[in-house]
């Protein structure tokens, strides 16, 4: 039996991931990659962070053994994830009614996260904003989910339209899923203000919805512990959610894949049932997770010291972030070009949506060199004091005619 012949009819590649494979094999020493959302320093580099290199030699020192994992990862690292998303003493950890399994970066718990739902016979319908990561919608529909969108940005494009959001949550059924972004909402760096958190844990509640909260910027936004404001408001609203963290940028661990699936449910009871459900979906997945990534995760959030340097690490790149951001509003409005900036300035995290159409996004990469995603997703921390001015300049071209 041959290939089935659409595996012979080539797929577009990633339309994140492909874009880093084309700016590498860009010849022009110009060219810019805002493309992918990787932290780079003014040196356009994505250094390692000292607090990780600490840990490394601590784990290397202490030349532990290779055995495989539980299932679901360490216990400890378990904690260590639970101690990121919810204040010291809060009552969802001390009444142990949240389970942790550690995953391969945030993709993984999202998977796990929806072969679990599906295993367990919850309704296959998930909610996505629009626009949202463009790799939920292939995830959760790969997995065997239905994706409906609900509304998320107003006709600007630039502000964030909360009403006709819970509209459309309103209108989902009993038992849908509904992805949301805990802080730092990837594509567009706007999030819903303390509110509008409560606005939607009310509807979830009303609806008996089951939040899925994809936390992958955990610090880029207002702070490690504000980011997850979120987390806890959910919380407080009685629901039952589960939690997809990635540790790729908050810890620079990119290539080490490492996240989490946090299920927070009603009592410690169904939180450890659960668990078991979660396991089978790991053990039919990759059987068990890889152990450096998770290691060095555990090792500084279970130590004070390098757990303070560490959130200083993060603390820098997200001033550096936030420099950024700024810089680029303010050369926007200075070169005078049509179009409402101002509120991409208190946005968000790592991204800001310019509202492009294909052809100049186009026109970027072929006339400039310069790498967007999709509608315009700029990732502001590519910025650097060389190529900000070019990429402005070919924003102008593009935007002019
Ligand atoms: C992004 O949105 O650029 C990042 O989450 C990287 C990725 O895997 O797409």
């Amino acid at each position: 039996m041959p290939l089935p012949s659409r595996a012979l009819d080539p797929a577009a590649p990633d339309p994140i991931l492909g874009l880093t494979e084309a700016f590498r094999s860009d010849p022009r020493e110009s060219r810019v990659n805002l493309a992918v959302g990787v932290y780079v320093d003014e040196t356009g580099r994505t250094p390692v962070l000292p607090s990780v290199l600490a840990a490394e030699r601590r784990i290397l020192e202490a030349a532990g053994s290779r055995t495989y994992l539980p299932i679901e990862g360490r216990a400890a690292y378990g904690a260590a994830v639970r101690s990121l998303l919810f204040p010291i003493g809060h009552e969802v950890t001390t009444a142990g009614r949240a389970v942790t399994a550690q995953t391969p970066g945030g993709t993984g718990a999202l998977r796990v996260a929806a072969d679990f739902l599906l295993q367990t016979g919850n309704p296959r319908t998930i909610w996505l904003s629009q626009p949202t990561w463009p790799n939920h919608p292939q995830l959760f529909r790969l997995a065997g989910m239905d994706v409906r969108t609900y509304p998320y940005l107003d006709a600007t494009g630039r502000r964030l339209d909360a009403d006709a959001m819970l509209a459309t949550l309103r209108t989902a059924e009993p038992g849908d899923v509904v992805l949301f972004h805990a802080a730092c909402h990837n594509p567009t760096g706007i999030d819903p203000d303390a509110a509008t958190w409560r606005a939607i844990g009310n509807v979830a509640v009303e609806r008996d919805l089951l939040p899925i909260v994809d936390f992958a910027y955990q610090g880029f936004g207002d702070g490690i512990r504000e980011d997850a404001a979120s987390i806890a408001i959910l919380a407080e609203a009685g629901l039952e959610f589960l939690v997809c963290s990635s540790f790729s940028k908050n810890f620079a661990l990119y290539a080490e894949r490492v996240g989490a699936l946090t299920i927070v449910a009603r009592d410690a009871e169904r939180a450890e049932a659960a668990l078991t459900h979660v396991r089978i979906a790991i053990r039919a997945n990759y059987s068990n997770p890889p152990a450096h990534g998770a290691q060095i995760v555990e090792t500084i959030l279970c130590d004070p010291a390098l757990r303070d340097d560490w959130e200083l690490e993060v603390a820098g790149m997200r001033a550096r972030i936030r420099g950024n951001r700024a810089a680029f509003v303010d050369a926007l409005e200075a070169s005078a070009l049509p179009g409402d900036w101002e509120p991409l300035r208190g946005q968000r995290g790592m991204f800001a949506l310019l509202g492009l159409d294909q052809e100049q996004v186009a026109r970027l990469r072929r006339e400039f060199g310069v790498y967007v995603v999709g509608a315009g997703r700029v990732n502001v921390a590519g910025f650097t004091r060389d190529n900000l001015g070019r990429v402005v300049t070919a924003l102008s071209a593009v935007l002019a005619h």
